[in-house]
């Protein structure tokens, strides 16, 4: 096989993994309220649907802070496959003494100092002089919660450092066996550090916003809650043609608009879009390579959509038929119940809300719409005899 195509430039876009550095775009305003509250020591809930960058703006936000302050140490923890407390404990306390120190040999000491009267057992990887694993006695974990707990505020009292502790997926702690008796436990130690600052961040946004909105909810009123929004079109023009630009390829500004326009600035989209285009162009990107790329990416997904379409109930169906014809400029439910005679107002309510916990369709402003704009795309070509293209 001749391989000879590879060798030109690096693709410009990332989509599917976290945007760093030269792929990553704006959100000056957010970088800088989230590095405020970490170096302010003020906890921060971080909502956003699925892939609008919540994990990227963490990431950029803590490896700028750390490299230009040493002591702002960064611990992230992914809530996506921890399924129970004790493995909840055991990637706390492993994340927590990684980023206490760069070397090796200290998490190994700082694993036996700090965690003594636990008495964790340290896996050290033969190969690598990187992996490190703690694993606890589920026995001595019902003991010990508090050593482990405070174990960020003590290590960062004793080194003179700032730690912040960053949790993906957030929300699936309300999924946990007595996960009420849990969120009580974390808030009560937690609320008492001093030199540490938390980051709890997730896309559910219903569930995130009982933990976090409810009077009687232990992280009622936790910190300061950020709604992300999507990064507008004006940050994403120069950043399209610029990318272009540098691998040597032309694409004109209707084609930029147009593919910001049918990914409604959806930055995972845009991203995705802007690949298959860039892979699929010469040196000058044609219209027929937009329309073409377009077709791809929905009918990547197309099975998947038609699966999802097949399980839901006629009023779901019912309802993201009103909200895709409606050009995106958003439904009220008021406006959902009257336009499109959608039943009774409870029924609309009930079924908004089963929408809204499938994160099919979110609400800004008081207004719904649909999450993912290549579904809504396929939606109104499958539901609505709509072309995709323009
Ligand atoms: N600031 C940004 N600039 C450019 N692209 C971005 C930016 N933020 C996110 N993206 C794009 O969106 C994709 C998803 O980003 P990320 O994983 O950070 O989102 P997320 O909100 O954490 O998603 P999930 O809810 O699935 O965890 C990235 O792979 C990247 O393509
Ligand atoms: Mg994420």
């Amino acid at each position: 096989m001749d391989l000879s195509f590879l060798d030109e430039d690096n693709s410009p876009f990332a989509f599917g993994r976290i945007a760093v550095g030269e792929t990553f775009v704006n959100r000056t305003d957010e970088k800088k309220r989230l590095a405020l509250n970490f170096a302010h020591k003020v906890n921060t809930i971080l909502i956003s649907p699925r892939r609008w960058g919540k994990s990227s703006l963490v990431k950029e936000v803590g490896t700028a802070m750390n490299k230009a302050h040493k002591q702002f140490r960064f611990a992230y923890i992914d809530l996506f496959s921890i399924r129970t407390e004790s493995e909840f404990y055991e990637a706390y306390a492993k994340e927590v003494i990684k980023c206490s120190s760069t070397k090796f040999d200290e998490w190994v000491n700082n694993a036996k100092l700090f965690l003594k009267n636990v008495t964790p057992k340290i896996s050290i990887s033969a190969d690598t002089q990187h992996e490190f694993d703690l694993s606890f006695d589920v026995k001595d974990i019902k003991k010990s919660y508090e050593t482990i707990l405070n174990l960020p505020e003590r290590i960062a009292k004793e080194k003179k450092i700032k730690i912040i502790i960053c949790i993906d997926e957030f929300q699936n702690i309300s999924s946990f066996t007595d996960n009420l008796a849990f969120q009580k436990r974390l808030r009560s130690y937690w609320q008492l550090h001093q030199h540490v600052t938390y980051c709890l961040y997730g896309s559910k946004r219903s569930l995130l916003i009982q933990l976090f909105e409810k009077k009687n909810m232990p992280f009622y009123r936790f910190g300061d809650t950020m709604y992300l929004e999507k990064i507008q079109a004006k940050y994403w023009q120069p950043f399209i043609l610029n990318a272009f630009a540098k691998t040597k390829k032309k694409i004109n500004l209707d084609q930029i608009d147009r593919i910001i326009n049918l990914m409604q600035c959806h930055p995972y989209y845009i991203q995705q879009l802007c690949y298959l285009v860039w892979i699929r162009s010469g040196k000058t990107v044609k219209d027929d390579d937009v329309n073409a790329s377009i077709e791809d990416l929905v009918n990547q997904n197309a099975n998947l959509f038609e699966r999802e379409a097949e399980s839901m109930s006629n009023s779901k169906i019912a309802i993201i038929r009103a909200i895709a014809s409606d050009n995106h400029s958003g439904l009220s439910s008021a406006d959902i119940i009257q336009e499109f005679k959608l039943g009774s107002s409870a029924n609309v309510t009930k079924t908004l809300k089963a929408l809204d916990l499938d994160e099919i369709i979110d609400k800004r402003k008081g207004e719904y719409f649909l999450i993912d704009p290549s579904f809504e795309l396929w939606f109104r070509k499958r539901f609505l005899g709509k072309r995709i293209t323009l």
